[in-house]
Parts: C-alpha cells; structure tokens; sequence
C-alpha cells in the first residue's frame, strides 16, 4: 500500500448497494471500510483519521448529516460526499452548508461518483489553505486547559467538578505527561481555594535532606547553614492547595511526618519547640502505582489511604485517541498564536496567515503511535511540525519526529499477520477477546448487559469471561 492510497468510509444501510459501490471503489484503489449505519460510521471515525467519507443522507437512527458534522468537526482535512435519495436537492445543499464537499443523486452511476471523488481530492490538494470548518473546541470538551471528548476524559471531567470544590485530598495517578500536574491545578482553580496559593514541591526533585526543610521549613540554627527562620511550603499553601508531585519517592522518616500533618493538621518546623497549625488541601501526584509500593513495603499503607482518599486516575493517551485530533488543534492553534506572536504579525500591519492544518496521512500517523510520553510528547511533536512546516500551510509526514515516521503506515483492516517464528495463539485470542471486551464496556459506560450485546454474548458469558481475566496477569 502505498501513502498515496485513499482511506474511504462508507456509509450506507443498503446492503446490497453498499456492498457493491465498496466493490467497485476497491477496484479503483481506495481502501473501503464500510459501515452500515450512522452509528458504526461514527464509531469507525473516532478510531481512524479516513481521507474520505461518502454517506448515504438517509440512515436510521443517526443520519447522514451528523455523520458528516462528525466527521469535519473532528478532521477539517476530510472530504466528505453525500448521497442523496429522490433528488432532495435541499437536503444536498444542507449537507454542504454544514461542510459536505459535493453530492450525488440516488440511483447514480459508479462513474459519477468516482469523478465527484476525483476531483473533491484535487481540489482539496489544491486548497490545503483549508476553506473547511475548523475543528472546534467548544466548551464541553475541557476543563480549564484540560482537553478530551473520549468517554475517559468525559468521566474524568465531571470527577473534577464534583470533587473540586471540596477540601478532600486527592491523589493523581497516570503515566508521565499525561497531565496530572494540570488537573491538579485545575482543582485548585475551581475550588473556593483559589484566591490562596497553589504550591507545588517536587519530592523527587529534591535531595532527602532538603526536602524535610522544604516541606516544613526551619528556624534560625537549626542545622548547619540555616541562617534565618524561613517558612515551608507547608505554611506557604495556607488556606490554599500544597501540591506534593512524585510522592511516592518520599522516605519512610518523611512519609511519617506527613502522615502527622494530614491527621492533625499540625507541624514543627525544623528546630523549633512550637507546633504550627496549617489549613492546607493536600493534592499528591505520581506516576508509579502506589498500591504497588505499599504491597511491597516501600509506601505507608496508613498514608497512602490518607492520601487516596478521592483517586483520580489519568488515562494514557493511546487509550483514548479519539482525543488526538482534538489535541492537535489545539497545540496547532498554539503554536501557530506563538510564531506569530514573535514573527512579522508584531507590527499588527501584516495579514493573518492561513491557519496550519494536519494532512490526514500524518494524522493517521498521530493516532497510531504509542505516545510513551503521552500529551506532553505530542504537544512536542506539534510544535515542531509548526516550526518544520515554515511556511507551508500542512503538516505532512516528513514534518514529524522520527520515532513516527518509522512506524509502519496504520491500516483500518483487521489482518494480523503471522511472524516467523509463529506466535502463541491463544495468548493473542486472549488479549483480542480481553481489548474488545474492554472497549464495549468504555462505549456503554460499564454496563454489561448492553456490552454483551455489542459481542453478541449472553450477558453471564460476558461475566464469565470477566472473571477469567481478573485471575490472569494484567496485559501491559
Ligand atoms: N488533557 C490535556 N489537554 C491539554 N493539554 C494537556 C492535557 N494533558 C496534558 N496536557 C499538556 O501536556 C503537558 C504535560 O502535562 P503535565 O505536566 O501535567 O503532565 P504530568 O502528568 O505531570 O507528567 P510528569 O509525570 O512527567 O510530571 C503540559 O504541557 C500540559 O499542558
Ligand atoms: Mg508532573
């Protein structure tokens, strides 16, 4: 397969119809993944970045117009054709105010189809200055800076806004860059605790030693080199949010001392005889599991409940990369804001230039990788394309970092292929059956009856098949 070759989804509740269109598009060399209905369409779109959508009007249930508003609202870069039944001219022109490309009547010749697809992606190619819809990032999918619509950041949001103007301790788990260090300021934003400081201390950051200092603080003599008294962060985050990043490096003398503080609300600075009282809201951090830790001996177990006592836990990015595209609009609409704010748009003379897009090749490549460094590595990777892409009004593949340009060009087809030294096939059955179990359960929000019946599964085999997994180990 090569780059050039266009992924096309089609959207069309006739079967017969639509099995021989998807032929015939085949045959022509576009790569089809057929959907039968508007809402497999768009679970299909937001699992992969297609070059073109070609969408039947009428569909039940979900209709062909909100498939096309899904689609160019998530990729501004997808062409998108509508076909319409009996000549509903009006309709036509609906789709197209809402962003559809072009459209063709029902019955229709595969010819004229293919000529409107023709020249739909000559004329994209030719315009990458992007006469479509911007992707929008409208309020309801973020949470002060925090971006997401997948059903991990949805529920994450609304955690945010129930716990967020309480008091209650709080403790962030998730991979690096996954954004725990914003959520925690997020918190802090949207409680009554704002108008007083956000403090935060890296426990990882600091040696053993100076962290007690720093944390408590210490008056004048109290070790070698304190000169005068001086405040801890403890009495710095006075009535607002101290937060402790990486806690789970702390000492087992430190991890001590911290539990008084949470239980009592109290402390000593170092050297001194006089207990200091605090009201602080104490919102910790760490990427390594801490459950873990304390099952091995190396974490409190009296603290890490005191510290758990609402988990908050962020999903890595590859489990959600419907965000992807939402992401990078927003860090294109960033970066893009910077350049020009240090460039020629200083004097305020100078014409806005067109907004930067992504191609879809190269959001294909955005959305398969594995983003071990989550959204802080594609915000790097963003930013660099911005800078790579000087002048230029797309982002192409070669304006990536090299860890994505290496992998191999993603496909929307099912095939697995057979190593050569063969694989272990029931483990593999095992992990396939565990993902999509997984996923139906995402998609009906926990609800095991409705999941089964995604798989076509009795709801007690969808049990069965639950409690297995819970003995085996965890896939990584
Ligand atoms: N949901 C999100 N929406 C927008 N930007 C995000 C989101 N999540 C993370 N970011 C951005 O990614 C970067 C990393 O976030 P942050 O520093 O909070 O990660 P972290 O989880 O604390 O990572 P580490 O464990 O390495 O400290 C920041 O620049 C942040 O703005
Ligand atoms: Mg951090």
């Amino acid at each position: 397969m090569t780059e050039a070759t266009k992924h096309l989804l089609l959207v069309e509740d006739e079967a017969p119809l639509r099995e021989a269109i998807g032929e015939q598009l085949a045959d022509r060399g576009y790569l089809v993944v057929q959907a039968d209905s508007g809402e497999a369409a768009l679970a299909c779109l937001s699992e992969f970045a297609f070059d073109v959508i070609v969408t039947d009007l009428r569909l039940p249930g979900i209709d062909g117009s909100a498939v096309v508003d899904a689609a160019v609202e998530r990729y501004p870069e997808i062409v998108a054709v509508v076909v319409t039944g009996y000549g509903t001219v009006k309709d036509a022109v609906e789709a197209i105010k809402r962003g559809a490309w072009d459209f063709v009547n029902k019955p229709f010749q595969i010819d004229e189809l293919l000529h409107v697809l023709d020249s739909a992606l000559e004329q994209r190619r030719l315009k990458s200055e992007n006469a479509y819809l911007r992707a929008q990032l409208d309020a309801r999918h973020r949470f002060e800076g925090l971006i997401g619509k997948s059903r991990p950041m949805a529920r994450l949001f609304q955690l945010l806004e129930t716990v967020a103007p309480t008091s209650s301790t709080i403790l962030i788990s998730g991979e690096t860059g996954t954004g725990k260090e914003v959520v925690a300021r997020a918190i802090h934003h949207n409680s009554p605790r704002r108008m007083h400081r956000f403090v935060a201390l890296n426990c990882s950051a600091i040696p053993e030693t100076l962290l007690e200092a720093e944390l408590f603080g210490h008056v004048r003599g109290a070790f070698t080199g304190a000169v005068g008294n001086r405040q801890g962060r403890l009495e710095q985050a006075h009535k607002g949010t101290l937060f402790l990043d990486e806690v789970g490096t702390m000492s087992g003398a430190l991890q001590m001392k911290l539990l008084r503080v949470l239980q009592e609300r109290e402390f000593e600075r170092i050297g001194d005889s006089h207990t200091t009282k605090v009201d602080v809201r104490v919102i910790s951090a760490t990427n390594s599991d801490l459950g873990r830790l304390v099952a091995d001996g190396q974490f409190r177990e009296d603290l890490f409940y005191r510290l758990n006592v609402i988990p908050v836990q962020l999903p890595p990015l590859r489990d959600r990369k419907e965000d992807i595209p939402l992401l990078v609009q927003h860090f294109l609409e960033k970066y893009q804001a910077a350049a020009q704010d240090t460039g020629a748009g200083r004097s305020g003379t100078a014409a806005k230039p067109a907004p930067i897009t992504v191609s879809q090749e190269a959001m294909r490549r955005l959305m398969s990788y594995r983003w071990p460094g989550n959204v802080r590595q594609l915000e790097n990777a963003i930013e660099r394309g911005v800078a790579f892409s000087s002048g230029r009004a797309q982002i192409d593949i070669a304006d990536l970092p090299s860890e994505l340009v290496q992998i191999e060009a993603p496909a929307m087809t099912s095939s697995v292929s057979l190593p050569e030294d063969g694989i272990d096939l029931d483990a593999l059955v095992t992990s396939i059956e565990r993902e999509l179990i997984q996923r139906s359960l995402e998609r009906t929000s926990g609800n095991k009856g409705q999941a089964a019946r995604l798989l076509n599964l009795k709801r007690t085999t969808l049990v069965e098949k639950l409690k297995r997994f819970e003995k085996l180990p965890s896939s990584p």
